[in-house]
């Protein structure tokens, strides 16, 4: 039977672009969901962006934008990031639709009908300029444990303490830069506790890996909290019923969020997602997740759902982080590459193999050496997948009129046989998750199909009158080991997959590689995949070093991280601020930089002097539209060596970047030179 398999991954933040850490997971699950497809069962993947929540409430607030505004355009690119990194979801959605909003209310309400909220008063820190009760990340203070300084509300990074942020000694609002006070404020909770036991046989039951299942039983076995589900307004999020000023916790409307994206889809389309969801189900249902998320996908989330009247999870599949170079992606080293960067330089098929090559099921963390990349892409893909074609089209083309042999050799009928046999080793391994171990076998095949083009010398029998047929024979075998190994890696390399089928002129199925290709036309081969060259994963580096350096004009959003960073700095005293001096610049000439992507070079004119200035704003203007502009720079940050020239100085500009980028400009009657103050 059919397999009817539904699939998520987790849905990102709306607040930032997506970067190489979150394409491991979501390439994790296409490479599943595609392989599920090819075995031939319906597998769907719901997904969304996750819209609510602090972060973002804040992030809009200092683009000046609205929420809806910003989660609207976050969308929007993540949307062609998800479509040119070949992911294939059904659906993409966001949490703030009406169907999640619908749906986290009535599962609210089914919990509260249950008797499983409750409601308490507790004191929580509250930041009296700006009106708003703090979130733990959005505090800092002194470690009630070991008195480091600059610790969050949640834990310490110095001694991996973790308390409450009513603890912090000396806490300081990350919003405003003000003391917080305490303040009684009345919650909602989900009564998490009272479903340990249920929890404690579900978490042991197979669903999860033996690593998150450990890790999950000592908090089961120190007994679990209630979970406050709800926050004070001014939030961006679903409002509670009954519950005026108070929002649902974005965690709570999130995994719902699988669900309705799931209705969205199901309308769409015209089948009942409820088929899935209903209690006593036989759909499958599986979780692509991080391992920093794997509480509220094992713990809250089933209790959640049991409780609610839908059907729990089959399985949680938690992946590890991504290093690069053995070290977390840093935006200074150029290794917190954006999913775009990425694209604007190389194939996304690179990136998708070289995960490929490095995945299992564990939790472990997944590291990205640069260098490993380029010889293992150019090696494995290059060197022994795509050669195997190029070796023998040629011939093909040129000397067959583009046909392959009329039979089979009868002589090599059982070598393919042997080939397809491999196979469900090959399929196994994906169901397990085990891509590591899949390609390893592909490109076993990979080497005995070139070891067989070697030791056959078609480019030498071609000479030889009476050899024509032995070489078209040859050829055949080739491209048919060709097209067997394509079938294998079509999961991981889609395009490649789809350039293969219009060259080989026919469908790539398990089904029809039980038969070998004979008898049969094939088109004139094209280049399918070029090597990966050093001077493109250096440009990759050096561009995402650029978007990060101070002669970008961080803009704000550039400088966070796609989560929690406030946007607010810390005060700073007036003495500070009569440190930097702004002066207005005339813009007297603009000029493209060879070699970097994102940057103009300015002349500017401050009156005494004139200044080259290095500036991140290419994307957002055209040089010839700068000259003679007034603008102001500051003038006496220390000059900085680049890779292009001296930088004297920074021009201010607002925005979160790319296009979306404003540099100043004073009121008429400013002249270059003057200080602003
Ligand atoms: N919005 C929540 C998920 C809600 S699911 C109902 C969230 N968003 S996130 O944008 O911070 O992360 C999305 C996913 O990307 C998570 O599974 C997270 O573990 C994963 N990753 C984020 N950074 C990563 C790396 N550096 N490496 C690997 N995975 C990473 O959490
Ligand atoms: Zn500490």
């Amino acid at each position: 039977m059919t397999r009817q398999i539904l699939v998520t991954a987790a849905l990102p933040y709306a607040n930032g672009p997506l970067h190489i850490g979150h394409l491991l997971e979501h390439i994790q699950t296409d490479i599943w969901v595609r392989y599920q497809r090819l075995a031939g069962n319906h597998c769907t993947w719901v997904w969304a962006d996750d819209a609510h929540g602090t972060p973002i409430m804040l992030r809009a607030q200092a683009e000046g934008i609205s929420p809806e505004a910003l989660i609207e355009k976050v969308k929007a690119s993540h949307e062609a990031d998800i479509q040119d990194f070949l992911l294939s979801p059904n659906v993409f959605h966001t949490t703030h639709s009406e169907e999640n909003r619908e749906l986290a209310t009535l599962i609210y309400n089914r919990l509260n009908d249950g008797g499983h909220i409750v409601k308490r008063t507790i004191k929580q820190l509250f930041d009296e300029q700006e009106s708003m009760f703090l979130p733990d990340r959005y505090v800092k203070g002194e470690c009630p444990n070991c008195n480091s300084a600059d610790q969050y509300g949640d834990n310490c990074e110095k001694c991996s303490a973790t308390y409450d942020a009513t603890e912090l000694k000396n806490p300081i609002s990350q919003v405003s830069g003000k003391t917080p006070v305490l303040k009684d404020s009345e919650q909602y909770f989900f009564a998490l506790s009272k479903f340990g036991d249920m929890l404690k046989a579900w978490t042991t039951s197979g669903t999860l890996q033996n690593e998150v299942a450990n890790k999950l039983k000592e908090w089961l076995d120190s007994g679990l909290q209630d979970w406050d589900i709800s926050r004070n307004a001014p939030y961006f999020g679903f409002e509670i019923p009954n519950a005026p000023g108070k929002y649902f916790y974005v965690w709570l409307d999130a995994p719902i969020g699988y669900i309705a994206a799931h209705k969205h889809l199901g309308d769409k389309e015209g089948f009942d997602y409820l088929d899935t969801w209903k209690p006593d189900s036989d759909h499958e249902v599986y979780h692509f997740i991080g391992k920093d998320i794997a509480n509220f996908h094992c713990l809250f989330w089933p209790a959640m759902l049991e409780n609610a009247g839908f059907r729990k999870p089959n399985g949680v599949f938690c992946h590890g982080f991504l290093t690069v170079d053995g070290a977390k992606m840093s935006k200074s080293r150029g290794t917190s590459i954006t999913a775009r960067t990425w694209l604007d330089h190389m194939s996304p098929e690179y990136l998708r193999y070289y995960y490929a090559a490095k995945l299992n099921d564990s939790v472990t963390d997944l590291n990205l050496n640069l260098e490993d990349f380029i010889t293992r892409v150019n090696s494995d893909l290059v060197g022994k997948v795509v050669n195997i074609a190029s070796r023998c089209a040629g011939f093909i083309t040129k000397k067959f009129d583009g046909k392959l042999s009329t039979d089979y050799p009868a002589a090599e009928q059982n070598n393919y046989d042997q080939m397809i046999s491999t196979q469900q080793i090959i399929l196994d391994y994906y169901e397990q998750r085990e891509f590591g171990k899949a390609m390893r076998e592909i490109m076993l095949l990979a080497e005995h199909a070139n070891t067989y083009i070697n030791d056959a010398e078609p480019w030498v029998k071609i000479k030889q009158d009476d050899q024509q047929q032995a070489v078209q024979d040859i050829c055949t075998v080739s491209l048919n080991y060709y097209r067997l190994i394509i079938t294998f890696l079509s999961p991981v390399l889609p395009e490649l997959a789809t350039k293969t089928e219009k060259f080989l002129n026919t469908k790539l199925t398990l089904e029809s590689l039980k038969s070998p290709l004979v008898n049969h036309s094939i088109n004139a081969y094209k280049p399918m995949m070029m090597r990966v060259e050093d001077k493109q994963v250096q440009a990759v580096l050096e561009a995402t070093k650029e978007s990060a350096g101070p002669e970008a004009a961080a803009p704000a959003s550039q400088a966070a991280s796609t989560q929690d960073i406030p946007p607010i700095m810390d005060t700073i005293e007036i003495d500070d601020f009569s440190k930097l001096d702004f002066r207005i610049a005339c813009i007297v000439d603009a000029q493209p930089v060879e070699g970097a992507d994102k940057l103009l070079q300015l002349t500017l004119d401050i009156g005494l002097e004139q200044r080259n200035v290095f500036a991140g704003i290419k994307s957002a203007y055209k040089p010839e539209d700068l000259i003679g502009r007034h603008t102001v720079m500051i003038a006496n940050l220390k000059p900085r060596k680049m890779r292009f020239g001296l930088s004297e100085g920074m021009v201010l500009a607002a925005g979160p970047g790319g296009s979306d980028l404003y540099i100043l400009s004073p009121d008429e009657g400013a002249t270059p030179g003057m200080r602003v103050k």
